[in-house]
């Protein structure tokens, strides 16, 4: 059975004094369930927000990384400073850092060996663009992302992978994915992980649904089948709706 996972995406939001306010609000509240939950935050708050939620069970991570040790990136971050933060997660491949910083599948696929060779826990993002739903192409449009990305990644690594679907359109304008729409592509997610790495592995990688998840839509999106948890945007920057998502 896979634990549930609730990840809010801070994306380029709060400085150092917002995220002490967020973490002390937020632990006034909250009380460790069988749900995992987890903040994926701007780099300078990482290691302040380690430390705030230290003895909560609540995870920390990253937005983005680069794919290399260390080296001549002006501007980057790379993986074994992440590890050296002791933070759990990184997103990779999220559909702003695709559309505003031409990130493509390749480098996709090179930041995930990465995070998988440092141990940091990927939370790969795929998802359509809204001409590509409407053209019928959104599940050809993920398959191929998905590929992309887990190309030469084993089994052994892949089972500790989180996939984000997260369709394009629905990022931050309040349109959501039927839950129905969610839980299909999810399926069909499921079903590429099947074909890649056999049912064992594919049965221990959670499935995560993005885009527009508020407190109201919540529930509904994650009784979804296939859906084991939600990749949470403007809504999780307020502590009272991401404890409300949390506690769906
Ligand atoms: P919103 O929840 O603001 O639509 O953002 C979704 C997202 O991009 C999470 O990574």
């Amino acid at each position: 059975m896979r634990m549930p996972l609730i990840a809010g995406n801070w994306k380029m939001f709060k400085t150092r004094s917002a995220a002490a306010e967020f973490a002390a609000a937020f632990l006034q509240n909250y009380t460790a369930s069988d749900v995992e939950v987890a903040i994926l935050a701007p780099f300078t708050n990482l290691a302040d927000l380690v430390q705030a939620f230290k003895s909560s069970g609540v995870k920390i991570g990253a937005q983005n990384m680069h794919f290399a040790d260390e080296g001549a990136y002006t501007g980057e971050i790379s993986p074994l400073m992440l590890k050296d933060l002791n933070i759990d997660y990184c997103i990779i491949g999220h559909s702003e850092r695709r559309q505003h910083f031409a990130e493509t599948d390749e480098v996709v696929n090179q930041k995930l060996k990465a995070a998988f060779r440092h141990g940091i826990n990927p939370i790969l993002c795929v998802g359509e663009v809204r001409s590509e739903r409407e053209t019928g192409q959104a599940s050809a449009v993920v398959t191929s992302q998905l590929n992309k990305a887990l190309t030469d990644i084993k089994a052994r690594e892949a089972a500790g992978l989180t996939v984000a679907y997260e369709p394009v359109w629905a990022i931050g304008t309040g349109l959501t994915a039927t839950p129905e729409q969610a839980g299909e592509m999810c399926a069909v997610i499921r079903q590429i992980l099947i074909d890649l790495y056999g049912e064992e592995t594919a049965d221990q990688i959670r499935i995560l649904y993005g885009g527009s998840v508020k407190p109201d839509n919540a529930t509904e999106l994650l009784n979804q089948y296939e859906i084991d948890g939600a990749l949470v945007g403007g809504a999780s920057l307020d502590p009272v709706n991401f404890l409300n998502i949390v506690q769906f």
